[in-house]
């Protein structure tokens, strides 16, 4: 009868279980560019960026390097910390919109580089929200039985889309790589709740729109940098962005069961100071349980959560047992958030 149940356990087909962040790891390029340097390429300024943004610094990937290669030093951390071998891993999922190329995924390289040669790979787009949406996922594979230990990354190159020409987008948006090792939590560890969403009819507020099937590439294309970093209008996604975060986040403390003051950090995705101001503000959260490290390292889309929650683990902010919060908005639009006690 024992011998049964472990086989059923072992084929996935029974049980539920609890799922923890085990370990996390980040990657950021050696490369620093700050808005002096910017203000040398177009016409912008150091006290413009800051007031705006709050972003005075971010990281520059090398020409040779690309996301999986980001991808895979954030990946190598976090697996050291998870004390795992890449062997052991069952399932791979890489959060990006600047993936290596459109085939194979981003996923498959990193699955290469590691020698992670039990694991399944998947790219995932959800823009800003990827992380959130990895987490997601690799939770729903694990609370079944059906895979033990996932690899979770949100891994961006944007520099290599940026049209270095539009002060609206290069100055924003930056490159880095965050990984997560998610496995079953035999404590208190666990996903509390969540909340994802999209709403595709804001989808040309924010895109890369050639390259693709609808508008392959051409010289004209091209020319008229359409296959880099498209924003329509920055100050319509501040406002959606403020709103969503805070609706999903409301969410996911009402599906949790828990209150603000349950909370001892919410980790928001890093796009704008302003927009995570309002969104402490609105939420009552004293500034210091708010994490904040856009002043770094701009806006790295799906890495910026992954990159955050490591600095805030590693800097001894958040400890075991400590429900955070994460909340974020992207392109799609897609928005999630997500309660944890870490
Ligand atoms: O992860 C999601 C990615 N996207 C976002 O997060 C975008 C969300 N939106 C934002 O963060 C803000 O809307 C921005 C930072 C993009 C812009 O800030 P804003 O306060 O909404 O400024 P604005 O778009 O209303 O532009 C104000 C002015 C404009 O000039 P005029 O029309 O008032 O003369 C812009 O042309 O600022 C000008 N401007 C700049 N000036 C100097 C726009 N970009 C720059 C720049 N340097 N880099």
């Amino acid at each position: 009868m024992r011998r049964k149940v472990d086989d059923l356990r072992e084929r996935g087909s029974m049980g539920t279980t609890n799922v923890m962040i085990k370990s996390t790891g980040a990657y950021v390029p050696e490369k620093v560019m700050t808005n002096f340097d910017l203000e040398k390429i177009v016409e912008t300024s150091d006290e413009w960026i800051t007031t705006r943004t709050g972003i005075k610094t971010r990281r520059i990937a090398a020409e040779n390097q690309t996301t999986s290669d980001l991808a895979y030093e954030a990946a190598k951390i976090a697996l050291e910390r998870a004390e795992l071998h890449p062997r052991d891993l069952d399932l791979i999922l890489v959060a990006t919109v600047s993936p290596d190329m459109f085939f194979p995924s981003t996923g498959c390289v990193v699955q290469n580089k590691l020698g992670a040669t039990n694991a399944a790979a998947i790219d995932l787009n959800a823009a800003c929200s990827g992380y959130i949406y990895a987490l997601v996922i690799a939770n729903n594979f694990l609370i079944t039985n059906s895979y033990k230990n996932a690899l979770i990354i949100g891994s961006e190159k944007l520099s290599a889309f940026m049209n270095w020409e539009d002060r609206s987008t290069c100055v924003l948006f930056a490159d880095g790589a965050g990984a997560s090792v998610i496995t079953p939590s035999s404590g208190e560890s666990k996903l509390l709740a969540y909340d994802l969403g999209v709403d595709g009819s804001f989808g040309d507020q924010l895109s890369v729109p050639a390259g693709g099937a609808r508008m392959p590439a051409t010289e004209e294309t091209v020319r008229n940098h359409l296959h880099c970093i498209q924003m329509k209008s920055g100050n319509a996604i501040f406002k959606i962005a403020v709103n969503r975060m805070k609706e999903t986040f409301t969410k996911s403390m009402k599906k949790a069961g828990i209150t603000i003051d349950d909370i001892s950090l919410v980790i928001p995705h890093q796009a704008n100071l302003r927009i995570i101001e309002s969104l402490g503000k609105y939420l009552k959260l004293p500034k210091e349980k708010v994490y904040v490290n856009i002043h770094k390292y701009g806006n790295t889309s799906a890495a910026s959560i992954a990159i955050a929650l490591d600095e805030a683990h590693t800097e001894g902010i958040i400890k075991r047992g400590d429900i955070i919060g994460l909340t974020a908005f992207g392109g799609g639009l897609t928005w999630g958030s997500a309660i944890i006690r870490f």
